[in-house]
Formats: C-alpha cells, structure tokens, sequence
C-alpha cells in the first residue's frame, strides 16, 4: 500500500490510528492546518506532516499527492455561532472539497469518519445533520467510500470520560446531571482505530457503512456512576428533568467553549446504539467500557505514572 492520508489526523482519534497504522508498517501522511498540531505524531516512523486548507481543493490535492487513501478524522461537536454554518463548513464543505482534490491527486479510497445516527431522518442536530450531508457527499462521488459510525469513543486522552472525571472530583455529594437517560454503546479508540486499519486493508468495502459499538450499552447516568466508581468517589448522580436539560444548553450556548449546547442536547435525544455491528463484519471484538474504564482515565494501565509525569513535565 502507498502512502495513507489521515486528514485531522493530529486529534484523539487520529493519533491512536495513527500509531496503529505505523505499527502496521504504513507510510503515513498526517495533514493538519498547522503543523504544530501534529508535533506529537513526529515521532512514529515514516509519518510525514503536510499542512492544507481542507476547504480548498487545490491545498488539499497537493497535501495528498501520491496517497492511495485518505481517512477523514475532520469533525467538530461545537460551532462558533448557532445558526449551523460552522458544522456545514466542517462536515459538508470539508466532503466536498476532498472528492474534488481526491479526483485531482487521483486517491480513489476514502475512509469516512462519520457518527452513529448521521443523517438519521429524525436528526434535528446541526452536528448529525451536516455529518449525514458530508456522507451523502462522499458516497456519490463515485470513489470507494467506507463510512464509519461510532457511538461515542473512550480511551486514553479522550473529552468523554476525562471531562466527566473532572466534574465529578470537583462537585462533592451529588451530581446533577442533564441527558441522564441518554443511550449509547461506547466504543474503545483502539478498537475504532482497528476498524479502520482493518477497512483499510481490504478492497471490497467501498460503498458501505459500518457502525462502531461496544459491546455493552449504557445511559449517561450509568457512564458517570460507572466514572465515579472507578475514581472511588460516592457521587449520587441525579437526573435533570428535560426541560431543565434544555434550559442549561440555552445557557450554555453563550459560555465560551460551549462545555454543552443546544446542537449537543439535540444529537443526545436519539440513542447513540448500533442496529447492526461493523465489528462483526470486520472480524473484530472489541472491548468493553467497564473493563477499561481505569486506563482510558489514567488511573491504571502501563502508562499511568508516564503521564503523570509528561504532563506534570508539560511536554
Ligand atoms: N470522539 C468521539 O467520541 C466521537 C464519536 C463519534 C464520532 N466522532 C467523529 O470522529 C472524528 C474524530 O474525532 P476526534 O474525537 O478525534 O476529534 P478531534 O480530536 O477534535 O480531532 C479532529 C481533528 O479535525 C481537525 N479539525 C477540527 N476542526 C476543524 C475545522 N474547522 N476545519 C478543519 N479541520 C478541523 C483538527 O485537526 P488539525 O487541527 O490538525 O487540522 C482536529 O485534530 C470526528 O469527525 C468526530 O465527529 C468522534
């Protein structure tokens, strides 16, 4: 295999996939906005840095000149303003531009990372919808397409678990909690990184979907209790009535960063669950949530006491 593009590569899920890869012997093209994003990948073998505006076709074609796949990490679960034009240019408009600059460099496979309920005809999320529009986009294209759709992904480093970790040291007692009942299957980041490994390997998965879950199903009070154990506090987590749910995205649509929104409320109504299993189809197991809950929190694992000290080092 030639040189795989790994477009937003340098975040939580591109890193872990990178370094799968790398594992695999593959040459790696890791195309960011600024290289310095991707300084932490520098140090796998034969992975270059490229710097492209993905919006751009041209940037992006010369960025994957010589590639024979590209997957597509670009996502974001926030936008700037609310009106959806931020998730539009980030989903949507990233999918447009790649199938022109993957028609000018000639890259005739694309892995899509997508996400559970994309396009799902009662989505009322900007987020879900612009995903599902960027899939639309890129499956007629004509190009071999493979789509993944996770639940929501846990691991080492990830914005899930951590920043419920975070909460939960920092509030004593009980922990209100709004989307408590909220449904998903989540999914190890190695094991979504697997999964793509696995797509990327083979030829006869162009023009299909797979969706990644775990194999156990949980709410989102579950996941925090579940959080709050491993952690060893004694938390009482307790459900926020909808209304009061919505109320606080409302609120939280002016906090800068947006640690919730409306567009967040709005994708957690539809249950983030599989109906089929992309594992399966890739003869691949993946592992559960709570018997890896401790080192996707850094509190067990091999590489515990090395973080400590990287980040207590800041490098
Ligand atoms: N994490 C989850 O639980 C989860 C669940 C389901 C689906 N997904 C999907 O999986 C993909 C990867 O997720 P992740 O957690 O790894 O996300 P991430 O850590 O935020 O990484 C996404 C990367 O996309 C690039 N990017 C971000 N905003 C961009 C923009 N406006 N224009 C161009 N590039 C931009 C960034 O790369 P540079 O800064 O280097 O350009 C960033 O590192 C996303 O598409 C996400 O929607 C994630």
């Amino acid at each position: 295999m030639a040189t795989i593009a790994l477009l937003g590569g340098s975040g939580f899920v591109g890193t872990r996939t990178a370094a799968v890869l790398a594992g695999n012997g593959l040459d790696l093209r890791v195309v960011t906005r600024r290289a310095a994003h991707a300084d932490h990948l520098r140090v796998l073998p034969r992975l270059r840095v490229a710097t492209a505006d993905a919006s751009e076709p041209a940037s992006l074609a010369r960025a994957l000149a010589g590639c024979s796949a590209v997957v597509n990490f670009i996502g974001i679960l926030n936008e700037r303003g609310r009106d959806g034009s931020g998730f539009r240019r980030a989903h949507s408009g990233v999918a447009t531009a790649l199938v022109e600059a993957c028609r000018l460099a000639r890259v005739p496979k694309i892995v899509q990372v997508s996400a559970l309920n994309a396009g799902h005809p009662q989505a009322t999320s900007h987020y879900l919808r612009s995903k599902g529009e960027a899939e639309a986009i890129l499956r007629g294209s004509g190009l071999a397409v493979t789509v993944l759709q996770p639940s929501v992904i846990f691991g080492p480093g990830d914005s899930f678990l951590n920043r419920f970790a975070d909460l939960l040291r920092l509030m004593p007692g009980i922990f209100p909690l709004a989307m408590a009942d909220a449904r998903f299957a989540p999914v190890h980041v190695d094991d979504v990184a697997a999964a793509i490994s696995a797509v990327l390997s083979r030829n006869d998965l162009g023009g299909t979907t797979l969706q990644l879950c775990g194999p156990e199903q949980f709410t989102l009070g579950g996941i925090v209790a579940l959080t709050a154990r491993a952690l060893g506090l004694t938390r009482a987590v307790v459900p926020l009535p909808r209304w009061i749910a919505r109320l606080q995205a409302a609120v939280m649509d002016f906090v800068p960063g947006k640690p919730f929104s409306t567009d967040n409320y709005r994708s957690l109504l539809l249950p983030s669950v599989c109906s089929t299993s992309g594992f399966a189809a890739l003869d691949l197991k993946p592992r559960s949530l709570s018997a890896n809950v401790a080192t996707a929190l850094g509190i067990a694992g091999p590489l515990r006491d090395y973080d400590r000290f990287r980040q207590a080092a800041r490098r």
